[in-house]
């Protein structure tokens, strides 16, 4: 899938933009607080439904506007066009439009756009609480498995209930359904995630960090988030006393995590930060290459002041392995310097990012 047309109104300092996207490179120059990552940071919205800067929608609104909006069109693959928008109000309202049908649902967006990002922050991935881990395989497992969506969201709704039930003074009522109900989600949650790993992700992994990281060797493992030997309706059985205590289901999916590890310690004990980075950079190009196995579907990907994060050889070999898995990428820097080997490229676009607004260089 590839962006086509794209209009940001009142996000952050952009008013009103307008442009219409390169299909595989768009390169976005400007200096501090121009605007670069507000742009990404809108596009981001349309593959996620949430801002990867603030968990509040509000920051994002321009001051004193009542809300923004942000709309594409887009090629997919089969060449034809489809349109997304999203616009949110102060009032913490939402309109998702998808093709002309409109929604007040946020998530109805999230399997469309296969948008992927990598910013200063991305070695959170590696740093960061396990949810980030989970987010890493369940993305993928939404954009190619149609069941998983479903499993994902009747899990999380037994979940709540079995966790409410356990709060509750009448424990007995309801519960045999509502854990059945996650017992069997959580374990095809948990399946699916570990064959996307153990037999797809961690070979795709491997092989790109041979070339990005070659003098290390890694092990990576899934931690299905409760003990082995049990199934789920077991493990939830035999801990059950202590989490009625605790009010709330301390086994299953929701407790999964990734585990990675070279040398026998966890990377992130071991790695310069840079180097974590290019483990980051590894396990997304993964995604991007299992997704275009997998659907033919290609993704966009967002790559925020790729010149703070990674040293000139590791951007060449990063952005190049991007550009032929053929992704559209969306790149952001204050100086073209930070990017001069993008001189060989003649396909791309690119803009200049002034006050909110672009100029594209001709
Ligand atoms: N809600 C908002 N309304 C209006 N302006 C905002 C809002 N939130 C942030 N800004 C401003 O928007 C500008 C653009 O910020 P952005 O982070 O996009 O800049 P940038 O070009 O990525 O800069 P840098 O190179 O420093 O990363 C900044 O001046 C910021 O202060
Ligand atoms: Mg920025």
């Amino acid at each position: 899938m590839k962006l086509d047309k794209v209009q940001i109104s009142h996000f952050r300092n952009i008013d009103d933009l307008s442009l219409t996207a390169h299909k595989s490179l768009n390169v976005f120059l400007g200096e501090n607080g121009s605007g670069k990552s507000s742009i990404l940071e809108a596009l981001h919205y349309l593959g996620f439904a949430r801002s990867f800067r603030t968990l509040k929608h509000k920051n994002v609104i321009s001051h004193e506007k009542p809300g923004f909006t942000v709309f594409c069109s887009a090629v997919v693959e089969d060449g034809k066009q489809q349109k997304f928008g999203i616009s949110r109000q102060v009032d913490d309202s939402c309109v998702v439009n998808i093709n002309g049908q409109k929604s007040k649902r946020a998530s109805d967006l999230v399997s469309y756009l296969p948008i992927q990002i990598f910013t200063p922050q991305s070695s959170d991935l590696l740093l960061g609480a396990p949810k980030l881990r989970r987010r890493y395989l369940d993305w993928l497992l939404f954009h190619v498995e149609q069941s998983f969506n479903l499993d994902f969201q009747v899990f999380n709704r037994s979940l709540k209930h079995l966790n409410a039930l356990y709060r509750s003074n009448q424990p007995e009522q309801d519960l045999d359904y509502w854990k059945d109900m996650l017992c069997e989600n959580g374990e095809a949650i948990s399946t699916k995630r570990a064959t996307l790993l153990n037999e797809h992700l961690i070979p795709l992994i491997n092989a790109n960090l041979k070339d990005f990281l070659p003098e290390f060797c890694f092990e990576i493992s899934y931690y299905r988030g409760w003990e082995k030997g049990y199934s789920l309706a077991d493990a939830v059985e035999k801990n059950r006393l202590r989490d009625l205590k605790n009010g709330f289901v301390s086994v299953g999916p929701h407790k999964a995590d990734l585990r990675i590890k070279t040398q026998g310690v966890n990377a992130h004990e071991i790695l310069s930060r840079g180097q974590l980075r290019m483990l980051v950079a590894g396990m997304q190009l993964a995604q991007t290459q299992y997704l275009h196995a997998q659907t033919a579907k290609t993704s966009i990907f967002l790559l925020d002041d790729v010149g703070a994060e990674l040293d000139e050889e590791n951007r060449k070999v990063f952005i190049s392995r991007l550009n032929t898995s053929d992704t559209q990428l969306f790149i952001t820097a204050i100086d073209i310097k930070q990017l001069e080997f993008l001189e060989n490229y003649n396909d791309k676009k690119v803009f200049h990012v002034e006050h909110g607004q672009v100029r594209e260089e001709i």
